[in-house]
């Protein structure tokens, strides 16, 4: 089968696209054929070698896949060869044929592409695990959401709007994509380029009060604008450190207000614990995407020849939303 090997690990140029042997399915799994795969900034982590996929899950780069039941394995039951699904893998979405766990596919809705479907999964479930299931964001709350022209945080933006239309977001994004933050749902937005302690300007904004959720992957850089930030009760979650992994806490402070800073990875979970988010999800949010409420924001649409432009794009952070990788027609 075509898919995108790495000739080692570094920048856009160990990528290349070649033959490989098509997966076999193991207990539960079934084989995806492959129509559309998306991008995920941790693919890029992967391919300059700091990010290894789990033990068990395939080399090759790729979290998502869209596609067409191909084959099931042993044990398998629900699920139909020629039914249209899409999945999180562990590895292996930049190719013709996956592997995917029968208890994480989720039928692809009528109304959706293939490449549409291709931007759920990794995208999607991560801003819904945490801000709905780990985060817990509730009626009448408020959340700051870090970087929102972003796929998780385009899609976390998204989800609240359609899940809890009347909740407030303060959204940090870079000065070209605010236009498009604001249209998304965002009501209040701040320029990161020029500010990085947003303190003052969330305190004004909830008077005094502080937010109830923020979703961060910036880490260390935020770590103390975050906390001041947070109102009572408040909760962060940290699902990625692209500033840096160490920075000062006041415990005191985090105590006294009652606090939680909670960090969240998806890819390395157990597949009975990603089976359960992908229940959760399927119940809660995939209705919006069936009747639309939620569209997928795509940039743009590569083919598989063309990985290393879609690399290129992400890296110079040129996408709002998802850059998606079409392996068939
Ligand atoms: N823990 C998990 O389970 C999990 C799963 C998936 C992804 N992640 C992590 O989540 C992050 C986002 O992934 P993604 O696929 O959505 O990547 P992405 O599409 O590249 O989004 C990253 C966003 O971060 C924004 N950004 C850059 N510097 C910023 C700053 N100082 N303040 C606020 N925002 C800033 C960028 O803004 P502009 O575009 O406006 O320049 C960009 O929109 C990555 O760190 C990834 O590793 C974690």
């Amino acid at each position: 089968m075509r898919a995108v090997l790495l000739e080692g690990f570094g920048g856009i140029d160990v990528l290349k696209t070649g033959e490989v042997e098509r997966p076999v399915p193991g207990k539960g799994q079934v084989i995806v054929k492959v129509h559309a795969t998306s991008i995920n900034r941790p693919d890029l982590v992967q391919r300059e070698g700091k990010y290894p996929p789990p033990p068990g899950d395939s080399e090759i780069l790729g979290l998502e896949v869209a596609g067409i039941v191909e084959e099931l394995g042993p044990g398998v039951s629900g699920w139909s060869v020629g039914e249209r699904v899409m999945s999180l893998v562990g590895g292996g979405g930049y190719a013709e044929y996956a592997v995917a766990y029968a208890d994480h596919l989720m039928k692809i809705p009528e109304s959706m592409s293939f490449e549409e479907a291709a931007c759920v999964c990794e995208s999607y479930i991560t801003a819904f695990l945490n801000v709905f299931m780990i985060g817990e964001f509730s009626e009448n709350q408020v959340a700051i959401l870090h970087g929102g022209g972003g796929g998780v945080n385009t899609a976390a933006i998204q989800l609240c709007k359609a899940l809890l239309p009347q909740n407030r977001l303060i959204v940090t994004v870079s000065p070209e994509k605010m236009e498009k933050v604001r249209e998304l749902g965002a009501d209040l937005m701040i320029n990161f380029r020029e500010v990085s302690d947003f303190t003052e300007i969330v305190k004004e904004y909830t008077g005094k009060k502080g937010v109830d959720l923020i979703l961060d992957h910036i880490g260390a850089k935020y770590l103390a604008p975050n906390m001041n930030s947070l109102g009572y009760k408040g909760k962060l979650v940290i699902i990625g450190v692209t500033s840096g992994i160490k920075a000062e806490l006041n415990l005191a402070l985090m105590m006294v207000k009652r606090q939680q800073i909670i960090g969240s990875v998806l890819r390395s979970r157990p597949v009975s614990e990603k089976g359960a988010i992908v229940a959760e999800f399927t119940r809660r949010a995939l209705p919006k995407f069936a009747d639309r409420s939620i569209v997928p924001v795509i940039e743009k649409v590569f083919p598989l020849e063309a990985i290393a432009d879609a690399h290129r794009m992400m890296e110079e952070d040129r996408h709002f939303g998802k850059i998606v990788l079409r392996i068939a027609e």
